[in-house]
């Protein structure tokens, strides 16, 4: 449990956000880049966890905002970044957005055959950077970290196919555009060094082929966070620079988007028992919380659990199953094998639930639950309990 965290003071169901977990980690990331590159920005993916309170304190911490939409990109400027401290990704840009950030000076890179279009819209007498997306293969390029045998992107040019060659040409033929950096973003199953060091050299090899003069290179995400048996941030940034240094090109400004690295194990989620009932071969306990907080995509075979209990004397019961508050029959989360038997007003803590979740939770039955923030100020709320108000907004009836 998080420290300092009063049980009885929070409302469950709901997340907790741990400050400074959250805090370390972008340090830890900072400290490892600031040791092999010369510059470098740490993008704070918003996608992975965009709850306002986390997206206003990464800028805090030092991160730039990685955005991939319209709304997200508004999302970061309300939360006090400036277009200067924006990373802009992915093929959902509108093109006043598009245009706007990069005339702006955000970091933009191009993804769709649109957007190289729209540039030739820009002023003809002003000066403008734009990046560029490679499409990366994982089965090309680190087999052992691929999901199958074609584990190909959808997002970025391809450089197997004329793709790529024909976007750098594309760009190159409008005089107030410069090509200034590659975006190479995959997250791979494995999240490996290996796996960094072969999409790195992959794209090395590539700027050397077309003899691209860049000031960045941008790995994206997919690093795992701090845990221990993990790779640590510091062997990921080694990785990178050898893999570039070999090429000579690791005085690159480095742009890493990490999200689940920096978010997984900043939050926890609460549940509490609120019913329990005998069944012929197990007690089921019905919580106030639902698997769609923590595991919208109910593929999560396991969680990382400790059971807060308010009796500290049980008897020992063969099986309970722990259940959420839906009405879906399958709202289950987890099994206990003679364990003591739970009471309703238990509380279940859910560890390492800040990627992905609050942002893909459905507001199915239930609207969006609490959060709270712990930090050496104490706890506090930091996002009330969405109910029929927030739901109806911008409805007709
Ligand atoms: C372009 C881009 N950058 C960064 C990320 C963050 O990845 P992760 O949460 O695995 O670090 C993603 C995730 O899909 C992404 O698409």
């Amino acid at each position: 449990m998080s420290e300092g965290l009063n049980l009885l003071r929070i409302q469950s169901p709901c997340f907790v956000l741990n400050e400074q977990e959250f805090k370390q980690g972008v340090h830890e990331f900072d400290a490892a880049l600031s040791h092999h590159f010369l510059h470098h920005i740490i993008s704070y993916s918003v996608k992975t966890n965009s709850l306002p309170y986390a997206v206003a304190k990464a800028k805090d911490f030092g991160c730039f905002a990685e955005v991939v939409s319209d709304d997200e990109l508004e999302l970061a400027l309300a939360c006090g970044y400036g277009m200067k401290e924006i990373i802009f990704n992915g093929p959902m840009k509108s093109k006043s957005r598009f245009l706007e950030a990069v005339m702006n000076g955000a970091v933009v890179n191009v993804e769709t055959h649109r957007e190289i279009a729209w540039l030739k819209e820009l002023p003809a007498d002003g000066h403008y950077k734009v990046g560029i997306r490679l499409s990366v293969n994982i089965s090309d390029i680190s087999p052992e970290d691929a999901e199958g045998e074609n584990d190909f992107s959808r997002f970025g040019f391809n450089d197997v196919t004329e793709e790529f060659s024909n976007a750098l040409e594309a760009i190159r033929s409008i005089p107030q555009v410069r090509l200034a950096g590659l975006h190479i973003h995959r997250t791979s199953h494995s999240r490996s060094v290996r796996f960094y060091q072969n999409i790195v050299a992959y794209a090395a090899s590539v700027i050397k082929k077309y003899q691209l003069e860049l000031d960045y290179l941008d790995v994206g995400g997919g690093y795992y966070g701090i845990f221990h048996n993990a790779p640590t941030f510091d062997e990921y940034a080694e990785a990178i620079y050898e893999s570039l240094q070999k090429q000579g090109l690791e005085k690159l400004t480095i742009i890493v988007e990490p999200g689940n690295a920096l978010t997984a194990a900043a939050f926890s989620y609460y549940s509490r028992v609120i019913d329990t009932k005998h069944l012929p071969d197990c007690i089921l306990l019905t919580t106030d919380g639902s698997r769609n907080d923590v595991d919208p995509f109910f593929r999560k075979e396991r969680y990382m659990t400790e059971i807060h209990r308010e009796k500290e004397e049980a008897e020992v019961v063969p099986l309970q199953i722990v259940a959420g508050a839906t009405c879906l029959e399958y709202d289950q989360l987890f099994r206990l094998e003679n364990q003591p038997e739970l009471c309703v007003g238990d509380m279940i803590e859910y560890k390492n639930v800040g990627a992905y979740t609050l942002t893909l939770t459905p507001m199915f039955i239930n609207y969006f639950p609490r959060v709270y923030s712990l930090s050496s100020d104490g706890m506090k709320l930091i996002r009330d309990k969405w109910t029929a108000k927030e739901y109806m907004q911008k409805s007709n009836i």
